[in-house]
């Protein structure tokens, strides 16, 4: 069966662009980013793995290791590593695993053979501190990804589970958010001593609590 939210993400042991990596060791205590994109030497991939190496300063802001994955062998990696930096004026900075087996592939479910029987298609996971599936993307091979949407759900991600709180659509760092419904008025008086405003019984919306 497909992993779901809240399931445990598997753990494995892979060769890298950065050496053997066990997920979960590698993990750590912080959170993670796992994401297959289809194939090396291929445009939208190399766009995509420059963005994401331009971005790195805005995952480590937020405690989130990142790692990519295909079907691609470490020295394919490699040599496409540097058409990346020649390209996208950023050299890649983080590992990206070497699937050939297709072993990390079949435990994430990354490959659709309706849409490539070879290829991974650009799933993404975001992985809490305590190895749980908090969120999972599938886009096609034809679709770059939007790494500014990963990093701002992480912050709705990583704010939520702190606080009592929910994001509104198209919710922002800074911005005001929602007491979640299973908080009473009662109890929202402790954990809001600032106040809110009750738009409807189920919509109350509030600052954004401080980390
Ligand atoms: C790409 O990254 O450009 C790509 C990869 C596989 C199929 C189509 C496009």
């Amino acid at each position: 069966m497909a992993l779901q939210l809240g399931d445990e993400a598997p753990n494995f042991t892979a060769e890298t662009t950065e050496g053997s990596v066990n997920f979960h060791e590698w993990i750590g205590n912080g959170w993670a980013v796992l994401f297959s994109h289809p194939k090396d030497f291929t445009p939208v991939c190399t766009t995509e793995l420059g963005r994401l190496s331009a971005l790195k300063g805005e995952f480590d802001k937020r405690n989130v290791k990142v790692i990519g994955l295909s079907v691609d062998p470490v020295d394919d990696h490699r040599r496409w590593a540097g058409d990346i930096k020649e390209t996208q004026g950023h050299a890649l900075n983080f590992p990206l695993i070497a699937d050939s087996d297709r072993k990390v592939a079949t435990l994430y479910n990354m490959i659709h053979p309706n849409a490539s029987d070879t290829m991974t298609v650009r799933s993404v996971f975001v992985i809490g501190p305590d190895k749980k599936i908090k969120l999972s993307l599938t886009y096609p091979a034809s679709t770059g990804r939007n790494f500014d949407e990963l990093l701002r759900v992480i912050d709705s991600l990583q704010l939520t589970a702190k606080h009592k709180v929910a994001t509104p659509v198209d919710w922002k760092q800074g911005q005001d958010v929602i007491i979640v419904p299973s908080v009473s008025d009662a109890d929202a008086k402790n954990l809001f001593p600032g106040g809110w405003k009750t738009i409807k019984p189920y919509l109350r919306v509030v600052p954004q609590p401080k980390s």
